[in-house]
């Protein structure tokens, strides 16, 4: 198992490019490959593991992909099957949304149940209610969620959930009514980035879908859709991480293709808690000139704080002087990352879904160990600021959402390696 061998101390100043975003990648090579009828070329695809793993799925239901140079390649070819199997759903649980689409096109899908994962159990009862919703029969058994529709009929629903809505539920029901009959209305839908370009995609391919962005998103149901070439959005959380990672190295970097509009509650906090941030055409440019102040964050749904940013935060506020309470309210475990932070010398509580950050002088390096995506992250960018050196195990978690994060973070000064 690869790990990155990090020396900390150095200054980041650069310019550091963001790939395309994952969790826009995802749903939209699921769409392409199940519900369009013709090939789709993806531009700007991130070189990801979990991207590998939704072309395995993809391939093993009748689609033929290849990815080149950041292009995705999609042949939806025959349709041929609708099972996605025990092993490869348990790699990946955003496998779930071959769900919806299945549905939609066959008739039916037998899909392994996702397992949780280290940020929490990570349920799909609100997949699996809008898609009755929509008409589906749906039941579990042998760890398998089985669904059959002779045809969906759109409806009215709510996709809201004990923290607010649910990106992987609006964006599951939303590829199944695109083929429905008659018009879909979620209220309560996600209002994610990722959302409003699944639902440009799908409205690239024929589909007749408003309000994608609002809480509120209408699906006009339509015969078939075909194959597109498309774009995908840059990753704001990739973005984001890199935003931190300039940040707690009081470096200077531009963090290229970054969008303002998708960075708004990070931008905010980052500026509050004294960090400079200049929006311009191709990006952020990010420096620290004074010292850095401590502030609170409370993760929410989109247009809030994101909770795939909150482990950068607490990294950022570990070594911010004064007490800072970061509140997580998406996923109340997703705090592993604290006990390896603390191993480095952080001095961090966990209280009632909160983080108390007291911040300190610096942190020391470590070996430490990566749990999921985010806690990797923020174990690579507290070993570029702690003294000395730092080993991250287990980088099979960060690459599953960042792509060669070790060499973008190289080419802008970091002493990082990557030890198979
Ligand atoms: C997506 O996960 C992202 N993954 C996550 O990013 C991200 O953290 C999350 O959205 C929130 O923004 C992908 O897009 C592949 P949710 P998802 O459904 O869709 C509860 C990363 O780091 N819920 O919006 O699974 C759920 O437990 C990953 O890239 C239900 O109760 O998240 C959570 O508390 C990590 N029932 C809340 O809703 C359901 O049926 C939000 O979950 C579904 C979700």
């Amino acid at each position: 198992m690869d790990k990155f061998i990090i020396q900390g101390g150095r200054r980041l100043e650069g310019t550091i490019v963001v790939s395309g975003s994952k969790n826009a990648t995802l749903p939209i090579a699921v769409a392409a490959a199940i519900l369009g009828d013709g090939v789709s070329t993806i531009h700007n695809v991130p070189l990801l593991q979990d991207v590998n793993f939704m072309c395995g799925v993809l391939e093993v239901l009748g689609a033929k992909t290849q990815l080149e140079n950041s292009v995705l390649t999609i042949d939806p070819g025959e349709h041929a099957a609708y099972e996605a199997p025990y092993d490869l759903v348990r790699k990946m649980r955003a496998s779930i949304y071959v769900l919806g689409p299945l549905v939609a096109k066959l008739g039916r899908a037998r899909v392994s149940f996702p397992g949780g994962c280290a940020i929490g159990t990570r349920p799909v009862d609100l997949h699996l209610t809008g898609l009755e919703n929509l008409g589906a029969q749906i039941k579990v058994e042998h760890g398998y969620i089985v669904a059959e529709a002779n045809k969906l009929v759109g409806s009215d629903m709510s996709l809201r959930g004990p923290s607010g809505s649910s990106v992987g539920a609006t964006g599951n029901v939303m590829m199944a009514a695109t083929l429905a009959e008659g018009t879909t209305t979620i209220f309560d839908a996600a209002c994610e980035p990722e959302i409003v370009d699944l639902a440009n995609f799908l409205n690239a391919i024929g589909a007749n879908i408003e309000g994608a962005g609002t809480p509120v998103i209408k699906i006009h149901g339509v015969k078939e859709l075909s194959g597109t070439k498309y774009s995908v959005i840059p990753d704001r959380i990739e973005a984001g991480t890199f935003m931190a990672a300039a940040a707690i190295t009081k470096g200077d970097l531009l963090i290229k293709h970054a969008l303002p509009h998708h960075l708004g509650a990070v931008t905010e906090k980052l500026i509050e808690a004294g960090v400079n941030i200049e929006w311009r055409d191709d990006g952020a440019r990010v420096t620290v000139t004074d010292k850095l102040r401590s502030v609170d964050v409370r993760t929410s749904p989109f247009p809030g704080f994101p909770t795939d940013m909150q482990a950068q935060m607490i990294g950022l506020m570990s070594i911010t002087e004064g007490i800072s309470v970061i509140t997580e309210t998406i996923f109340p475990d997703r705090f592993i990352h604290v006990s390896e932070l603390n191993r480095m010398g952080a001095s961090i509580r966990i209280e009632d879904g909160s983080a108390i950050v007291k911040g300190v002088e610096k942190l020391s390096g470590a070996s430490v160990m990566a749990s999921d995506l985010r806690a990797g992250a923020v174990l690579v960018l507290a070993g570029l600021a702690a003294e000395g050196e730092t080993t991250v195990l287990r980088v099979y978690h960060i690459d599953r959402g960042y792509e060669y994060i070790e060499r973008k973070l190289a080419a802008v000064g970091a002493s990082i390696v990557r030890v198979s």
